[in-house]
């Protein structure tokens, strides 16, 4: 059985797990424990404080991407492809061509619905596989980032362009902050899995930003939940590095040639 179908069979069976990796030794420890590796343009906003992932280059997406393939060895790991590469069908191709070929990356994400259709189709028309992505849409959102599925055209719209993603093949489906009675009725309609974020427990999946998760990167957002603080486990280490380097401990003869 391929990797995707691998995700696809968890469908009413087990959660899918996923979370984020930018680097390979983070990516080594989630290959350990998730089906899903992503990375995400969210390492836009993570790493290089961008004000949003629109800035993130093709370039970056891939020098990231090729380190995190390190870390990877048995989980499926999926590339976002960030703002403007997938501008119409024949950027979309060029661009995911380039994307699986330098980072040996298994799949592409690409952020819309109808919208983006005819480059989602020709993508998998080429055999790459795609991971769609519906509800909040950090690349192209106006304003404020708002929950979505709250009016009943935004409820239309959602489930349409679900199941126009699933018609036209896509192997999953991420939902960003999708109400839960919306969430719910999407997982029951369509045969593919869906990966929620900030999307309730009713998703067939979860995924989150590992530097998050671990209190690597601070954020107030409502549905991110501290796993861990590792920002004291790294101050601890420094500071001792520090006081042995002040106190001429380290390096004794043991570290020494
Ligand atoms: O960029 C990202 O990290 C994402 C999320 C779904 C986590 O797209």
């Amino acid at each position: 059985m391929s990797k995707i179908d691998k995700i696809i069979s968890k469908k009413n069976k087990s959660k899918i797990v996923c979370l984020t990796a930018y680097s390979k030794n983070i990516a080594d420890v989630l290959d350990k424990y998730v089906d899903i590796v992503l990375v995400g343009d969210s390492l836009g906003s993570v790493l290089y404080n961008y004000s949003s992932t629109r800035k993130v280059t093709l370039t970056e997406m891939i020098n990231h991407s090729k380190s995190v393939r390190m870390g990877v060895k048995k989980s499926l790991m999926v590339v976002d492809m960030p703002y403007k590469t997938y501008d119409t069908k024949a950027l979309a191709l060029k661009n995911a061509k380039k994307i699986m070929k330098e980072t040996k990356c298994d799949a592409v994400k690409l952020e819309g619905g109808k919208k983006i259709i005819k480059q989602v189709q020709f993508l998998i028309k080429n055999k790459i596989p795609v991971l769609g992505h519906l509800g909040l849409l950090p690349q192209t959102v106006k304003g404020k980032f708002k929950s979505k599925g709250k009016t009943t055209r935004e409820i239309r719209q959602l489930m349409s362009d679900a199941l126009l993603l699933q018609k036209t093949g896509v192997f999953a489906v991420v939902l960003e902050c999708v109400k839960t009675p919306i969430t719910k009725k999407i997982t029951k309609n369509l045969n593919i899995p869906t990966i929620g974020i900030g999307s309730s427990v009713h998703c067939d999946g979860q995924v989150l930003v590992t530097d998050d998760i671990l209190g690597l990167n601070e954020t107030k957002i409502k549905f991110v939940k501290k796993f861990l603080n590792i920002k004291k486990y790294i101050n601890l280490g420094i500071k001792k590095f520090a006081l042995d380097v002040r106190s001429k401990k380290y390096p004794s003869k043991k570290h020494s040639y």
